[in-house]
């Protein structure tokens, strides 16, 4: 008799998607849903330029485009939301919409939280402390790869502290995310592969974590086979719509996924990275991943059978194979002394990792920083 019960498990996914080429120019009709009048819309100076997506958004939103704030910066910092929230409040606004990647998604989380609450983001910092509904928050993520669109964290640099730290919070979840894959047409292949194995991270953390359970997995495997079939396409062909559209779901499926599920080692090291060697995130995932999946599997031998199953592949190692694979077909480094990292300041990335919260759920208990240094040396070097 099969008696191994499903542990208890709960899920939860308060943004609503919506998805579709050109559904960035409908965004006027998500404010009037949330009851919203005036937009401080939140991106990058990139993004601002980068022709007719953005019009379309521009357009759409008429004049209940409140202002715009175009000066987030790659691991944008409390110094950046602060100002950006100054000037949302002094424009009026009462919603903002981001159109960016993780760092422009994370920097209108924190607008939101500054903007409804005062002061500086730095006294919000915690973990569900919020009171309650934030500013609403639409969100155009123009990456296939972080999801944060459907996630209740936002990873802020502390220029201070030369961390990355986080705010994980329920009310911060966004309440619209909309997916144009149209905003992504226009991405480098360089940045599609970064931001792509990102994605990839995740579900392979959501499907190794401590809080894996069947909503998770379902999101996580569906993920892996839509990056696996679409995400070289989308990097050898920048303007194949399908490809992108299929890419930018699986992002967000990844992001439900690991917003509950959590993440584990891998995101620990690549934040240690990127605070310690400013490596970027997507980047550091893609190098780190492998190797934290074979560290893993050395404990748990069938941790990675369901997705193997899923990608037609034979055991759970092939998935570490797998993953490797198609970083050197993205073209991406695949070591961390490639990518640039001095080797001597692997003993602060320990340190940084072992206090971050991912690694908690990581599947493999790591405690001490000494206990990964083996692994980080095998990153950096590749073998
Ligand atoms: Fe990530």
């Amino acid at each position: 008799m099969e008696t191994e019960a499903q542990p208890p498990f709960s899920f939860r996914m308060p943004v609503k998607i919506v998805s579709g080429a050109g559904s960035g120019g409908d965004v006027s009709a998500e404010m009037s849903e949330l009851g919203c009048r005036r937009a401080f819309l939140v991106t990058d100076s990139h993004i601002a330029a980068s022709g007719p997506a953005f019009d379309k958004l521009i357009k759409g939103l008429g004049p209940r485009l409140a202002g715009v704030f175009n000066e987030v910066t790659q691991d944008s910092g409390f110094e950046i939301i602060d100002k950006g929230a100054k000037m949302a409040a002094d424009a009026g606004a009462d919603c903002v919409v981001s159109v960016g990647g993780g760092s422009v998604i994370d920097t209108g989380k924190g607008i939101c939280v500054a903007l409804k609450n005062g002061g500086s983001i730095r006294d919000h910092m915690g973990v569900n402390i919020l009171p309650g509904p934030q500013t609403p928050h639409i969100v155009l993520p123009t990456t296939s790869g972080t999801g944060s669109e459907v996630t209740n964290v936002a990873v802020i640099y502390d220029s201070l502290e030369k961390r990355k730290k986080n705010l994980l919070d329920h009310n911060i979840y966004p309440n619209t995310a909309v997916l144009d894959p149209e905003f992504l047409l226009g991405l480098p292949p360089p940045v599609t592969a970064s931001t792509g194995m990102d994605a990839v991270t995740h579900a392979i953390e959501a499907l190794h974590s401590m809080m894996k359970n069947p909503v998770s997995d379902a999101l996580a495997l569906q993920t892996i086979g839509l990056m696996g079939r679409w995400l070289p396409v989308a990097w050898a062909e920048p303007a194949n719509i399908a490809a992108r559209g299929h890419t930018l779901v699986a992002s967000n499926l990844a992001g439900a996924a690991f917003s509950n599920a959590m993440v584990g080692l891998c995101h620990a090291i690549a934040h240690g990275l990127g605070g310690v060697a400013r490596v970027p995130h997507g980047l550091a995932n893609s190098i780190a991943l492998p190797h934290v999946m074979r560290f893993n599997l050395e404990a748990e031998p069938k941790l990675y059978d369901q997705a193997a199953k899923a990608l037609g592949l034979g055991a759970g190692d092939e998935v570490a194979d797998w993953v490797e694979g198609m970083a050197r077909r993205l073209d991406l480094p695949t070591t961390l002394k490639d990518a640039g990292v001095a080797e001597d300041s692997l003993g602060e990335v320990a340190e940084a990792a072992m206090t971050d919260g991912a690694a908690l759920y990581n599947p493999r208990p790591v405690f001490e920083p000494d206990e990964i240094m083996p692994l980080l040396r095998l990153i950096w070097a590749g073998s």
